[in-house]
């Protein structure tokens, strides 16, 4: 239905390593120095974000902080209160004291394990913006939506209900990512066209709702996968703005890869 936007030039590329539930302290210490040692001046061209859990957040923070470096950090989740008693929970405050710019919000384990919704992730998406944080909101397909053909229908509605309410100016500033739940963490990435085919479908529906100009600043990532033996495939398609990535964001080697590989791209 909507085609390409081709206004790429105003996109800086993202690669963003959304680490999940892996690394103690001690490991993240490792790995973010490792990260930060692979990473070069011309990384600047590029937006490098890695989120680890909660708990790594103020180490790496203090790495990252140490070695003057641009990368920056991000959270897997938030809770949307400002505080109170919500056992467990974390607030935007919380993370904007770790220096966290960047949220993931509604990734499909999420919505799988913990209950997650379209309306608790436009909940979040808010809270999150309120303060200046960027979300990185997840949406995604599994095989029954696909096989049934309804892929761009079922994305775009989680689109629309996530982004509900929420100015044009915030969105030219946010991210989203599109993660085929069946390509997450199974070896089996969605091909370039398809990956394509659904970032520029989401592009047309941020236009819709929230104007031409927002779409063609918002960065659309792809995830789900990916890693240095497909990322060139990829990386440039027009919509598809860098990669969410999991299981290679956990390889400073590859990671520093992936990030190459996308300044090459664009
Ligand atoms: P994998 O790269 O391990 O498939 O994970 C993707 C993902 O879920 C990133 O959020």
């Amino acid at each position: 239905m909507f085609g390409a936007m081709q206004d790429t030039a105003a996109r800086m590329p993202m690669i963003a390593g959304n680490w999940k539930m892996n690394k103690t302290t001690v490991e993240a210490v490792t790995l973010s120095q490792q990260i930060s040692f692979e990473s070069d001046k011309a990384w600047e061209a590029v937006e490098v974000v890695i989120c680890p859990p909660f708990t790594d957040l103020k180490s790496v923070f203090n790495v990252l902080t140490f070695d003057h470096s641009s990368i920056k950090l991000g959270a897997q989740d938030v809770y949307w209160e400002p505080d109170g008693a919500y056992t467990g929970a974390i607030s935007v405050s919380m993370l904007k004291e770790l220096t966290c710019e960047y949220c993931i919000v509604g990734h499909s384990e999420r919505r799988e394990y913990f209950g997650e919704t379209d309306e608790t992730v436009n909940k979040k998406v808010k809270a999150l913006l309120a303060q200046g944080l960027h979300p990185i909101m997840c949406c995604g397909e599994d095989l029954d939506v696909r096989d049934a053909g309804d892929t761009l229908a079922f994305i775009g509605e989680q689109v629309r209900l996530g982004w509900k309410g929420v100015g044009e100016e915030d969105i030219a500033k946010s991210v989203i990512a599109y993660e085929p739940i069946w390509a997450i963490g199974t070896g089996r990435a969605a091909t370039p066209e398809q990956a394509q085919e659904a970032c520029a479908h989401i592009r047309g529906v941020v236009a819709d709702f929230a104007g031409a100009d927002a779409a063609s600043k918002m960065r659309i990532l792809y995830g789900g996968s990916m890693n240095t033996g497909n990322a060139e495939l990829f990386l440039p398609q027009p919509d598809v703005d860098g990669g969410l990535i999991g299981g290679a964001s956990l390889d400073a080697k590859a990671f520093s890869t992936l990030v190459e590989m996308a300044l090459k791209a664009k």
